[in-house]
């Protein structure tokens, strides 16, 4: 019987004996599943040559802001999956702070049904925890198509929050799969507020929002989590102090860190881009950036995701800090890490641990993930060498920009496979249906 697809004669990123590793191999798909990997050439009714590139499981961002329902003029399902499929991303994790707040059993199904026949890449919607949920999460967090929990323990955009420490017990103790959180101390930050009222300057966002809002947040939550024994995923973590701290928890918090803290940095961000470069946790100075990156090569980061934030221009153009926080990001997480490859601050094989290995772990959907027979077809096919510059035109989200527009890289995703079939390749959507729900193993 014919495979679906064969990709010829690319470097394969191969998990082995608990490694990656790059291996020249052919690749084959039958039925949306990989079934063929090795040195010979199975008849295929479609042969992609992908010499002189490397294969890549299809890439997970699990951290992405779609802003449907209600946020539509900045996002939606479908601008927004096809940015990532652009960028070279497979499947999508969604965030629940969109209007009204996925907080329901209702909701979730709203937005699944939303999303049919529109997603250019595969998706699942985390469902986000409050008070009002709080003991209904264990039967909440394993609805189909649900990545987990996500609470905001710092408000930003939307009204999600769960700010004091018996609430976030309650949800600890609701259910077992990791919550995902994201930790800024909301006491701290309503202190200090009137830093950013009064100065009217988006160079004192990371001094409002300071180190100490990050690491007394992240502090509480890993006590609770010991107290509970309850696993956590710390998102986009951006201070040295907090790396510290995480290194003597890997057991229950696994940790993320954004392409964006890992490549800009206070004050040049903020002297450059303004409030294009506002967002929560906020970019802090090149030490942080310089930790971020050791807590990398140390192995204390378990996970990349881009934190796709996406507003309009004319909202991010508001006077400080009346301005919306948050950046695009889902479309540049790729050739913003390659070119990171490129200049040697990363391997592939780390890159693909982060983006690819890891994710499968930390939310379970074991279907992915890897190159390995039986599991989806789902790939993301990369040009190392190709240099590009990123540029506002290339970006498909709505909101139209990028804080990296201008930027040239060494690295670019030139085809998004799912399935078994290409959904994008140079630069072109040849299929903006193709995604499907993710699937998802937990106790
Ligand atoms: O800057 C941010 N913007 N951080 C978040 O965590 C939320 C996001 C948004 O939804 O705009």
């Amino acid at each position: 019987m014919k495979l679906d697809l064969l990709i010829q004669n690319a470097k394969a990123l191969i998990f082995k004996d608990g490694n990656i590793f790059e291996t020249q191999t052919n690749v084959g798909a039958k039925d949306g599943k990989i079934t063929y990997i090795g040195s010979s050439s199975p008849e295929a009714l479609k042969i992609m040559d992908a010499k002189g590139l490397h294969l890549l499981p299809g890439v997970i961002d699990s951290q992405v802001h779609m802003r449907e329902p209600g946020l539509t003029h900045k996002e939606d399902l479908e601008t927004g999956t096809r940015a990532a499929a652009l960028g070279g991303v497979t499947s999508v994790f969604e965030m629940p702070n969109t209007i009204p707040a996925t907080t329901t059993k209702e909701l979730h199904e709203d937005k699944i049904n939303r999303i049919q026949n529109r997603a250019s890449t595969n998706f699942a919607f985390f469902i986000g925890g409050s008070p009002d949920n709080a003991e209904k999460l264990a039967e909440l967090e394993k609805l189909p198509g649900c990545p987990g929990v996500k609470v905001f323990m710092g408000s930003s955009t939307g009204n999600l929050l769960v700010e004091d420490d018996p609430t976030l017990e309650k949800i600890f103790r609701s259910g077992h799969r990791r919550v995902i959180l994201h930790s800024e101390d909301e006491y701290r930050l309503r202190e200090r507020k009137q830093i950013a009222l009064d100065s009217k300057d988006v160079r004192k966002h990371h001094v409002w929002r300071d180190v100490e809002t990050a690491v007394s947040s992240t502090k509480r939550l890993l006590a609770l989590s010991e107290k509970t024994g309850r696993k956590v995923h710390v998102l986009h973590v951006t201070t040295a102090d907090e790396m510290e701290i995480l290194k003597n928890h890997k057991k229950l918090a696994s940790v993320e860190v954004l392409p964006q803290h890992l490549t800009l940095f206070a004050p040049d961000c903020y002297e450059r881009l303004g409030t294009k470069a506002q967002q929560n946790p906020p970019i802090r100075e090149k030490h942080h950036q310089d930790a971020l990156w050791k807590a990398i090569r140390d192995g204390v980061v378990d996970v990349i995701g881009s934190d796709h934030a996406p507003h309009t221009l004319e909202e991010k153009a508001k006077e400080y800090p009346t301005s919306p926080s948050g950046v695009p990001g889902v479309q540049t997480l790729i050739p913003i890490m390659l070119n990171h490859i490129h200049q040697g601050r990363l391997s592939l094989p780390h890159f693909v641990k982060l983006v690819c290995e890891n994710p499968r772990w930390v939310f379970g959907c074991k279907s992915k993930g890897r190159i390995e027979i039986g599991l989806d077809a789902d790939f993301t096919l990369v040009d190392l060498k190709k240099e590009k510059t990123i540029e506002n035109k290339w970006i498909a989200s709505r909101s139209a920009w990028t804080p990296f527009d201008g930027m040239k890289v060494t690295g670019w995703p030139v085809a998004t496979i799912l399935a078994g079939e290409v959904i994008m390749q140079d630069d072109q959507i040849l299929h903006s249906n193709k995604g499907r729900v993710v699937t998802f193993t937990h106790d």
